[in-house]
């Protein structure tokens, strides 16, 4: 099978490009405005409920169109073509890569309808615990749902659930990811087990931190006399072995597949809590949502593509800009946990400096990325934006309405964000001395959606995944996998034999010195 790989550095796209990025440095975006009088229509895309304005960038037409070229010279399209198709792109784990068949909604192929079903069983699960048909061991019915799972198996479904808390239903969610038991215990104060269902989340169902956790939840259950275990313990794993030797039942397994990663697992079985939180119409919404950006990743020019713009002009700065961190900044509260999972889903991904040709890189290859919700971090980093010495491109995600109505705070929220985007372009002065200028020309895409539902949250997930593809696909590196997780992963759990038997080995000296400290407390 052909996988279309391209050494980006070798085309001439790129090379034309490191010869822009050292003669553009100071060309100011606000000029690039009067130079082109058509940059708004250029540079902004209408898609949807969603509008997207990326001319607040450092890039001119010339730029623009060498980036697009950049793009059809590593084939681009055959490469989305081949993610939707279900071939083998994750190599080094001879997988398919297909989260986006969980979110589709006209299957017809086997594992299609082996899909639909679980959509079905997540549908009925819910209605009937949220009808009360489900009940605990005791009959009682159910009020509270912890899930318990890390990474991938956590950070989706917290964020989507506290993003779409104006849609919740009357369960309280609860997440537990770290293996932290303090943490853990703070949450079984507040639950009562006769009450609560608690879902384990591991693709591997190998995870330390959550199988930890799990075990803890079963000794307390068992303390607290809970009979019918069956009855509080869910499991959504692809490893079904090891979950029923846990002690679940069949039955209150759900699947999840080698062909989705963890970090694009939510619109799974791994969105059960999801779909408990805000009821499955809304979870479906929420796909939906999702799948309507994948039908425009794969049908839109790519001039006029949401993601593939998205992702080159985030290469542009990281390649030929030399900057190396970007900010997802959403003027939202409730979108406070979506920089988070952003990390996640680009940096276990295109954190990598092996190139698909087994090779290593000679170039920059993922972006750190990093944020927080505005106003709050304008009154925290924002400073470094303005007037630090770091080039930082940003994505403003801002909502033309609140949800409840709340006008006035809204109108002040919305003059902040666009204020800042306009601030951190033009620049300026707020008086006399150096202390008191605003050098300008930081760039900035500004995302607008109607207002935050679960179809909008859908496309903007979707969106930041296809980025995340179209990079992967021109820095020609395997997206994939996330084999950098496994050294420390097997380090510390021969630390934990060391330090249970208080009998520590050969480490330098640093480690080690630490190490003393700790069985010598
Ligand atoms: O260690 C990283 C990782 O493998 C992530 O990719 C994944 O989302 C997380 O751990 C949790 O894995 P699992 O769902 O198998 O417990």
């Amino acid at each position: 099978m052909n996988l279309f790989k391209t050494n980006p550095t070798t085309t001439e796209a790129w090379k034309m490009l490191l010869k822009k990025g050292q003669d553009i440095g100071s060309t100011k975006i606000i000029d690039l405005f009067d130079s082109s009088n058509n940059r708004l229509e250029k540079f902004s895309i209408e898609f949807d409920n969603m509008f997207l304005d990326f001319s607040k960038n450092i890039i001119d037409s010339e730029t623009f169109d060498l980036l697009l070229k950049l793009s059809e010279d590593c084939q681009i399209k055959k490469n989305i073509k081949s993610l939707f198709d279900g071939d083998k792109i994750n190599e080094t784990e001879n997988r398919s890569v297909l989260h986006t068949a969980l979110r589709d909604f006209n299957l017809s192929s086997k594992i299609g309808k082996e899909l639909l079903s679980d959509r079905k069983k997540i549908k009925k699960f819910t209605n009937d615990i949220l009808s009360g048909k489900t009940k605990g061991s005791t009959n009682k019915k159910i009020t509270d749902i912890v899930n318990i799972g890390i990474g991938g198996s956590d950070l989706g479904p917290n964020m989507v659930v506290e993003s779409l808390k104006f849609y919740k239903t009357e369960l309280n969610c609860h997440f537990v990811s770290n293996v932290d038991g303090d943490h853990l215990s703070e949450i079984l104060k507040v639950i009562d087990p006769e009450t609560t269902v608690f879902i384990i989340v591991s693709k591997t169902f190998t995870t330390q931190e959550t199988l930890t956790n799990a075990k803890k939840i079963k000794e307390f259950l068992i303390h607290r006399s809970i009979e019918d275990l069956s009855k509080h313990f869910i499991g959504v794993t692809s490893n079904i072995k090891s979950a029923l030797e846990f002690g679940l039942d069949k039955e209150n397994i759900f699947n999840m597949y080698d062909f989705v990663g963890g970090r694009f697992s939510v619109w799974g079985s791994v969105g059960l809590s999801v779909s408990l939180a805000i009821g499955y119409e809304n979870f479906e919404k929420f796909l939906k949502g999702a799948n309507k950006m994948d039908e425009h990743f794969k049908s839109a020019n790519l001039e006029k593509n949401i993601p593939v713009c998205l992702a080159l002009i985030s290469i542009w700065y990281n390649n030929f800009m030399n900057c190396e961190t970007e900010a997802v900044l959403p003027y939202s509260e409730y979108l406070k946990f979506l920089p988070n999972y952003l990390q996640q889903m680009f940096m276990e991904s295109n954190g990598k400096c092996t190139d698909r040709f087994y090779k290593k890189v000679d170039y920059q290859t993922g972006t750190i990325v990093w944020g927080g919700t505005g106003t709050n971090s304008q009154h925290a980093f924002f400073q470094l934006l303005h007037q630090g010495t770091k080039l930082i491109p940003c994505d403003f995600i801002g909502f033309k309405s609140s949800l409840h109505g709340n006008n006035d705070a809204h109108n002040k929220l919305m003059s902040n964000f666009f204020a800042q985007t306009e601030a951190l372009m033009i620049g300026g002065s707020m008086g006399n001395g150096p202390f008191r200028k605003f050098k300008g020309n930081n760039p900035s895409n500004t995302i607008l959606f109607d207002k935050v539902s679960p179809e909008s949250l859908g496309m903007i997930l979707s969106m930041y995944e296809h980025k995340v593809f179209v990079q992967g696909i021109i820095l020609n590196i395997f997206s994939f996998d996330q084999w950098g997780v496994e050294l420390g992963k097997s380090l510390a759990s021969k630390l934990l034999t060391e330090i249970e038997s208080k009998n520590i080995l050969k480490h330098d000296p640093s480690t080690k010195n630490l190490l003393d400290k700790l069985i010598n407390k």
